[in-house]
């Protein structure tokens, strides 16, 4: 991030497809404002307080595990089907911070890793790297399903000395690549984790962000074993600042109720040490908003949806123009939501090229290989649509393009 930072600074006027941040224009902070008295007529009710009282309660000090998980339970069960009890949640500092207490929770003994896919988000990685913990890539080989995979490797790293203890995904329109896991897919990951006893860490950013097509169940609602915590975000529906996530721990974990618990407990002992609780005046906004919508995000992310959807269209567009015809090499996804494309190149992309292509074409693009756990994907990059407009993806694409060319005649 830092490179990439310092990148936009040095060429100020570069069009930039590295950001997956969210549309700021939607971005609505005195209308989610004006929901906090909601949020806290609702706390005075629930408590029984005088709405005085709430007032000063939401500014003290508060439970571990948030003042919103009933909120957020019925908001999972609206907006992604997955049937949750608020007693099984714990809100946190962003998904973020419910990395950073899950993946040394489940990886405590020497030798417990954690298996990532290839690429993925580097903040699930950095987690583990930072705690020590190895991640070990994990992605099906041709003809294989994902149930055998997991077999396979779990064997693999038994051998070594070492346990498969968590799997980090991303289902739903996946950062950095923008794939979605079909159902089969995940049917076949929660087999292979539960034979397994993996706990499988399901970040779910940006599923609600879907343009077209059939939504694919969450993993946490297919489980049926008890193996999915799932991750939840206020960050992208609302916004990152808020910093308002959540960890929801299945009822039973491998069918022990005792282990669920244990883990949930550990989780709140952890965070007590980490951030107290999580923010209650963001939550307040959070669970204010919630109040006024019904529990439903829906109506909040249409305009942001709608935005992502043209954007994706535009790059669709852009890409076919630029790339269309005669350029041997150069391939992409077709994202149905989310933030991101991944698009393949004739030649390996990082770090100096991602400089020249700034420099030389005023175009900043994300080299895949800032996500992955190995030497692979070197001749990839994400595209991040999302905090942009028509207009910058067309002449971004242009300026791309002729980076594209320009290389790859130096190539031949
Ligand atoms: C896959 C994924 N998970 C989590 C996050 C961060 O979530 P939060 O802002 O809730 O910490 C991001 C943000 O870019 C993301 O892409």
């Amino acid at each position: 991030m830092n490179f990439l930072n310092e990148a936009a600074n040095r060429y100020p006027t570069a069009i930039s497809f590295a950001s997956g941040r969210p549309a700021e224009s939607f971005f609505s902070l005195e209308r989610w404002l004006s929901a906090v008295p909601l949020f806290i007529d609702h706390m005075a009710r629930e408590n029984g307080f005088s709405v005085a009282l709430a007032e000063k309660r939401l500014a003290q000090y508060g439970p571990t595990a948030g003042i919103i998980e009933a909120l957020i339970a019925e908001q999972l069960r609206i907006d992604e089907r997955i049937e949750c009890e608020p007693e099984r949640i714990i809100v946190t500092a962003g998904c973020q911070e419910a990395l950073s207490l899950l993946i040394p929770a489940l990886c405590r003994a020497p030798g417990d890793v954690i298996l990532a896919r290839n690429p993925t988000y580097i903040g699930a990685t950095g987690v583990a790297d930072f705690a020590g913990i190895e991640i070990v890539p994990v992605e099906p080989l041709a003809g294989e399903d994902w149930a055998h995979t997991l077999t396979r490797l779990a064997q693999e790293l038994r051998r070594a000395g070492k346990t498969p203890r968590g799997l980090y995904l991303t289902p739903e329109f996946d950062n950095p690549t923008g794939t979605v896991l079909s159902e089969l897919e995940r049917r076949s990951i929660i087999a292979g984790c539960a034979e397994h006893r993996i706990v499988v860490l399901e970040d779910n950013p940006y599923g609600m962000f879907r343009f077209e097509g059939a939504a694919t169940p969450a993993m946490a609602a297919l489980d049926d074993v008890g193996c999915v915590v799932y991750l939840a975000t206020y960050s992208k529906t609302l916004c990152p600042a808020v910093r308002v996530g959540a960890a929801v721990v299945p009822k039973r974990l491998f069918g022990s109720v005792g282990e669920a618990d244990r883990l949930l407990a550990e989780l709140g002992e952890r965070k007590s040490f980490v951030t107290v609780n999580t923010s209650q005046v963001t939550q307040a906004i959070v669970g204010g908003v919630l109040l006024k919508q019904q529990c439903s995000l829906g109506t909040v992310i249409e305009g942001p949806r709608l935005h992502y959807r043209r954007n994706r269209d535009a790059l669709l567009r852009a890409l076919d123009l630029a790339f269309g015809a005669g350029h041997e090499g150069v391939a992409w996804n077709r994202p149905e939501g989310g933030f991101f494309l991944s698009l393949s190149l004739p030649f390996e992309f990082g770090r100096d090229e991602t400089a020249a292509c700034a420099r030389e074409q005023g175009v900043i693009v994300m080299p895949m290989t800032f996500f992955t756990l190995d030497e692979t994907h070197r001749k990839e990059v994400r595209l991040a649509f999302s905090n942009t407009d028509e207009g910058e993806i067309e002449a971004g694409v242009a300026r791309l393009a002729r980076y594209v060319d320009t290389q790859s005649s130096l190539v031949q």
